[in-house]
């Protein structure tokens, strides 16, 4: 049974927890006095580091490792939050924003604090007016209250937050495309090097860290490093500590967004969490783990892992469910974790089906900068298109893979990645669906929007 610890979320269930009395009296702030008081940047930053906390926004960066890559001798330093939380089945980081904003926003001044920064700027999706709200509302009463400002805890060193408001684009999630738009440029991503960290924002090295991330760092201060890594499931030489807001959408009974240690499986996350499957009589078919881009997995596949060596070894021949979901476990069966949001499907959904609607949906977000990226999502639609009509040939599904395979690895950003990897995954997990949806077309199956897939498109998550 998936234990459940409320931790970074322990004030969700708080009425007018958004506000900064209430906050206040359920522990806010305590720690940020504590940080720019009482600590010193090099201390907050070996706790982070001790903590092992893998960025929460989808690539599992660690955050001590991170903020480590900022030149020593830097005159100006920027904190970036992204909350564009773009990615489809994905809704936690509003759960944060809109339930507890003030947490943010001392793991912003905490963050501040350890890295030199001075100003903050949270890149918020336009869409999220209520997280913005309260965001721009908890800001007001942190500065009114002299914990950002001039004189942050009386201590003379300035910190502002700041509310950049998006403009409803997937791809400005990617950092450095959420860079440009922040700098009014266009929201196109970056050719790396140079990073962030150390050509950022404006010019000055940056550090960008999802909205979970940085809400941590309060959590971390509070437990010590080393104690919070250790809620982790995972063995330690996994280096992937603490808790995490896991996600759950699709054909379960409860889904919504839960707390629990890093390391719960997928397994645990439907059944226990999310309540289990939506109909009883519809078996799970397959399961994205962390937001679209992740790989698709099949319940009936196992781990193949029989070296002794092999990180996955104490999982070889067990489900893929069955894997503890971290950073590493999830790459070693050729998926990711991502925002560990998943979405569930049943055996209503046919998985072309499932393939053309998130494959149209990247076709729409591509930013168009690199031609494998942009003409390749073009085609995959195209003939996923082709094939939903009816009029698909075999010799498309090898199609599919030429495409797929061409996009990889010849990209300015990881969207084309994102893209191909989850058509592979559906083709080489589910070439049944490919051939029926070839021999029969598509227009009888349940699509993954349909109204009992609930929050599959993150609107409608519930926290708990
Ligand atoms: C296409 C694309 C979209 C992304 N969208 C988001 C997003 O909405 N939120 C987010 O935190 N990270 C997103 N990322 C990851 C960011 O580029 C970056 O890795 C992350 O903000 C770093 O923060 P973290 O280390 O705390 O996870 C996206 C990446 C790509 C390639
Ligand atoms: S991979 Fe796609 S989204 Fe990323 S920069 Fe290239 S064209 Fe734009």
């Amino acid at each position: 049974m998936a234990e459940h610890r409320k931790i970074l979320s322990n004030r969700f269930d708080v009425e007018d927890a958004w506000t900064l009395p209430v906050a206040e009296r359920h522990g806010a702030y305590r720690l940020a006095r504590k940080a720019v008081t009482a600590m010193t940047p090099e201390a907050i930053r070996d706790e982070v580091r001790a903590a092992n906390v893998r960025g929460r926004g989808g690539a599992g960066f660690p955050a001590g490792v991170k903020w480590g890559f900022l030149p020593k001798d830097a005159d100006t330093v920027y904190l970036v939050i992204n909350a564009d939380e773009g990615e489809p089945g994905t809704f936690k980081d509003r759960q944060i924003m809109e339930k507890d904003p003030h947490r943010l926003i001392e793991g912003c001044i905490c963050a501040m604090w350890a890295i030199g920064a001075h100003v903050t700027y949270i890149y918020v999706r336009c869409e999220l007016v209520k997280s913005i709200r309260r965001l721009e509302a908890a800001i007001e009463e942190a500065r009114n209250k002299g914990y950002l400002g001039r004189r942050p805890f009386g201590k003379d060193y300035p910190m502002e937050v700041h509310v950049h408001p998006g403009a409803g684009a997937y791809i400005c999630g990617e950092e450095t495309a959420l860079l440009n738009s922040l700098e009014g440029k266009r929201g196109e991503p970056r050719l790396k090097p140079p990073f962030p960290a150390v050509e950022g924002a404006f010019g000055k090295p940056t550090i960008v860290n999802n909205v979970e991330t940085i809400a941590s760092v309060p959590d971390i201060l509070e437990m010590g490093g080393k104690a919070w890594s250790d809620i982790s499931l995972l063995p330690e030489s996994f280096r992937d500590g603490g808790t995490r807001l896991y996600g759950v959408s699709g054909h379960v009974k409860n889904p919504g967004v839960f707390e629990a240690p890093v390391g719960i499986t997928l397994r645990e996350l439907i059944y226990d969490l999310g309540g289990g499957m939506l109909h009883d009589d519809r078996p799970l078919k397959g399961v994205i783990p962390g937001g679209s881009s992740t790989p698709v997995l099949h319940p009936d596949h196992v781990v193949h892992a029989p070296a002794e060596t092999d990180p996955l070894h104490p999982w070889h021949g067990k489900s893929h469910l069955d894997v503890p979901m971290g950073v590493d476990p999830m790459r070693g069966i050729g998926t990711m974790l991502g925002t560990c949001c998943a979405i569930v499907m049943d055996s209503s959904v046919n998985m072309a089906e499932a393939a053309r609607n998130l494959m149209k949906f990247y076709k729409h977000e591509s930013c168009g900068q690199c031609t494998p990226c942009r003409e390749g999502c073009g085609w995959l639609v195209d003939v996923l298109e082709r094939i939903a009509r009816g009029e698909g040939v075999r010799e498309d599904v090898d199609l599919l893979v030429d495409i797929s395979n061409n996009m990889m690895g010849n990209t300015i950003c990881a969207l084309a990645d994102g893209t191909a990897m989850p058509m592979l995954a559906f083709i080489q997990k589910y070439p049944e669906d490919f051939i029926a949806a070839i021999e029969r077309g598509l227009g009888a199956h349940t699509r993954l929007d349909a109204s009992d897939a609930s929050g599959a498109s993150g609107a409608s998550g519930r926290a708990a």
